[in-house]
């Protein structure tokens, strides 16, 4: 699974992978987002960085928590897969990665994020994006899909199921999200590299 998705990153930009989370750690992750959520612990996302991070619903309206160490079992669990693709990443490919940010995300019927890259201008450290999502039963029908727009190949819309990992570029891969008919949740992280910024 981990070599598709080196490879994948090289050949595409991206790599997609289906069941990366078992079903019991996906019931625990969704039902922490949930308490979040019905607790206010959840806090309108913002755009860019430092001083100039903004409130602007019309490009971005979903929810989000940062998670921190020690937090949770199901938490810590997925910060040490994490950890892992991490310390992959850097032996195969060589990305010099030494830190990883994440968040939960919560939209809610008719959120959306329109096209962005994940990279700010005013600091290149976010190198590689993981996008993990949290939601059973998901139907195409109900839209929520994760819109890439990849420099080679045509548009790609990835609904976001229970367990699956989408993994991208982080300075080249454009992409948005759909608005869609049901609550929609998500674990969003950035590997991070060492900058002088
Ligand atoms: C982001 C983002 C994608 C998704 O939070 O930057 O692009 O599918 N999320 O939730
Ligand atoms: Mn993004």
């Amino acid at each position: 699974m981990l070599t598709t998705l080196c490879d994948n990153l090289v050949l595409h930009g991206w790599s997609q992978h289906n069941l990366f989370l078992s079903k019991e750690l996906n019931a625990l992750l969704a039902a922490e987002c949930i308490t979040l959520h019905e607790t206010n612990g959840l806090k309108l996302a913002r755009v860019g960085q430092g001083d100039q991070m903004t409130l602007q619903t019309r490009i971005r309206s979903d929810q989000i928590a940062w998670l921190h160490a020690g937090q949770s079992i199901a938490c810590d669990t997925y910060l040490g897969m994490m950890e892992r693709v991490r310390v992959l990443l850097n032996q195969t490919l060589y990305l010099g990665l030494d830190d990883y940010e994440s968040h939960f995300s919560f939209y809610a019927p008719g959120a959306s994020y329109s096209k962005h890259v994940d990279r700010f201008h005013s600091d290149d450290a976010r190198t590689v994006s993981i996008v993990i999502y949290l939601n059973d039963h998901w139907q195409t029908e109900q839209g929520g899909a994760l819109r890439l727009h990849p420099l080679d190949c045509p548009t790609q819309d990835i609904s976001p199921m229970a367990c699956r990992m989408v993994v991208f570029l982080s300075a080249e891969m454009l992409h948005e999200v759909l608005p869609a008919t049901r609550d929609r949740m998500s674990l969003t992280g950035w590997f991070r590299r060492r900058t002088n910024a």
